[in-house]
Order: C-alpha cells, then sequence, then structure tokens
C-alpha cells in the first residue's frame, strides 16, 4: 500500500485518511496537526498513523494530503518546501490540498522542488468525521493540478466510492462560488424573506409553517422540472413593472435586500426569456 502523509487532520483529513486506510488504499503515515492532542485523537479515529508534532518528524511518504484551513495552505505549503530543501530529505512525491476555491498553484513552492501538485474538492459537508465517513460514498470530487497527481488521486479517491471530475486550475473560484450559490445562498434568501414577512406582519407562528411548505415545494419542483421550469412568480410571467414596484418597496424597507432582489429578479427575467425563447424555437421546428 502506498503511504500518506497528513497535515491537518479535522474533519476532512480524517474523513478520507480513514476511508484509505479501512479500503487498504493509502496507509496513513505521519500526523501533523497544531497540537500534539489533536494529531493523537486523529490517528485514533482513523485507526492508523503515528501523531508528530513538528515536521522534522515527517519521513518521506508517496502521498502528502494538506487537509488544514484554506488560509493555513500557502503557509502549510511553504515551510514544507523550506524544510524539504533544506533536508534534501524527500524524493519527489504527489502533495495535495482539499480546498474547493483555492487551485493547485498554492503549493508552488512544493512544485519548484519537483513535487506533483494536485487540489481536490469532495463537494460533501463534513460537518463530522464520523458521519462523513458514512455519507461519503458516491460524493462528487473535483481535481485539479498536474496530470502525473491527479491519475493517482482519481484511483485513491474512486476506490473509496468518490465520482471524481476535472476542474480547470483558472476555474476553481467560479466553481467553487457556484457551490455558495447552491448551498450557502438558500438560508440567507430564507432569513430574507422571513425577516420581510415579520416586518410585513405575518404572524410568527405561521413562519416555521410557511419556511417548510415553500421550501419543499421549491425544491420538489426544482428537482422534478429543472430550475427554469420550477420558476414561478413576477419575473416567470415577465411582469417587468410588478417587479419595480415591488424592488422599491424593498429598498425602503432594506436597502441591501431591495439590491439583491432587484439582482435576483434581473437574473429571473433573463432565465424566463431564454426559457421562452427556447420553446417558441422548438415548436416553430416541429
Ligand atoms: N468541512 C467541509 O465541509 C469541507 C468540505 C470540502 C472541503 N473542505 C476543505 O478541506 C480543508 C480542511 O477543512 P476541514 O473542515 O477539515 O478543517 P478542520 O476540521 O478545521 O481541520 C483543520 C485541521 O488543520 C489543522 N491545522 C490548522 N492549521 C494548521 C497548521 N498551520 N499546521 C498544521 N495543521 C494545521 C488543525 O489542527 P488542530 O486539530 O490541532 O486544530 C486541524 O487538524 C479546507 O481546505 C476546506 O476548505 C472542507
Amino acid at each position: 500500500m502506498q503511504t500518506l502523509n497528513i497535515i491537518g487532520a479535522g474533519r476532512v483529513g480524517q474523513t478520507l485518511a480513514r476511508l484509505w486506510q479501512q479500503h487498504g488504499v493509502l496507509a496513513p503515515q505521519h500526523v501533523l496537526t497544531r497540537s500534539a492532542a489533536s494529531a493523537q485523537a486523529a490517528c485514533a479515529f482513523m485507526g492508523a498513523g503515528t501523531p508528530v508534532t513538528q515536521l522534522a518528524q515527517m519521513r518521506s511518504a508517496d502521498v502528502w494530503m494538506l487537509a488544514v484551513p484554506d488560509a493555513q495552505i500557502a503557509a502549510v505549503a511553504g515551510a514544507l518546501a523550506d524544510h524539504a530543501s533544506a533536508t534534501h530529505g524527500y524524493r519527489q512525491p504527489i502533495v495535495f490540498h482539499c480546498s474547493g476555491a483555492q487551485s493547485a498553484a498554492r503549493l508552488a513552492p512544493l512544485a519548484a522542488l519537483g513535487w506533483h501538485t494536485a487540489s481536490a474538492h469532495c463537494i460533501l459537508s463534513f460537518a463530522s468525521a464520523a458521519a462523513a465517513v458514512q455519507q461519503f460514498p458516491g460524493t462528487a470530487c473535483a481535481l485539479e493540478g498536474e496530470a502525473a497527481a491527479r491519475a493517482v488521486l482519481q484511483t485513491a479517491f474512486t476506490a473509496i466510492g468518490a465520482r471524481c471530475f476535472e476542474v480547470q486550475g483558472q476555474n476553481k473560484l467560479l466553481y467553487h462560488a457556484a457551490a455558495v450559490f447552491a448551498t450557502n445562498f438558500l438560508p440567507v434568501i430564507q432569513r430574507v424573506a422571513e425577516d420581510a414577512w415579520r416586518a410585513s406582519g405575518v404572524p410568527a407562528e405561521l413562519l416555521p409553517q410557511l419556511r417548510a411548505a415553500l421550501l419543499h415545494n421549491a425544491v420538489d419542483n426544482i428537482i422534478r422540472m429543472g430550475p427554469a421550469g420550477a420558476l414561478t412568480g413576477p419575473a416567470a410571467r415577465g411582469d417587468v413593472a410588478a417587479i419595480a414596484i415591488q424592488a422599491a418597496a424593498v429598498t425602503q424597507w432594506d436597502a441591501e435586500a431591495g439590491a439583491a432582489y432587484e439582482a435576483l429578479s434581473a437574473l429571473a427575467l433573463r432565465m424566463a426569456k431564454a426559457t421562452t425563447e427556447t420553446s417558441a424555437t422548438s415548436a416553430s421546428s416541429h
């Protein structure tokens, strides 16, 4: 089995390492975190690996996973490169980080030493490692970086049930922003809606019911018909006048919510127009 060194063993690091260990894909070797206690706990969870407290204690490995928070990736890569070039201690392995927004370019100091760099982003909410280990099979995983590194990671991730696909480095910010649209904005929009309902006099005790009914309804429709088919409301009807006066009312209540209403309405109108044009084209071609 190929060996795996791990720097950063939180939710993502522990989940992946435990799955690789369980499936006999990569054998966790040395584990470095910010504290001896967390590295020890990570090794216990993974059922393998030796906790260490500094880079100098990490021997060569076939693959290095930097599963530290995004803000730490560049600094950790720099420190690892400094250590590697000072000691000439490592052959040129594969190294990857797990960020959705950052590309393998973050690992440039290691690439300069001949390490094969990549990023691997799993599209799963790793709420806890214990839960994520159960939920992982079937998870989509975006691989980016050097072909040689991607090939090894594709084999390793596929072996634990991931569905891998390739993303170009220059597209990672857009790719990650898409995930923000897909999930992170939903609670924001729901919160604005509920605040506006409260401000317009809707009884607070009705809000949980409104939330559940409208969200379930919208999600069911989007899954069944796709976003364009599920669109309802003034934009779907092309009612530009209604949108303008509602936008003004929202802006009067909350300027940022008003700006969001205008921006989202513009996107909704664009989507409705494209749907109408597509239907007209397919009707005229029959
Ligand atoms: N969580 C998710 O849902 C999710 C999903 C996909 C991708 N990701 C990506 O996965 C990566 C890791 O995220 P995570 O959620 O697993 O983070 P996490 O649970 O906060 O774990 C981070 C780990 O990094 C260690 N660490 C922090 N700074 C370090 C440093 N300078 N040197 C060595 N170790 C350091 C921490 O040590 P201590 O344990 O001692 O604090 C901890 O073990 C990020 O790039 C993130 O964007 C996360």
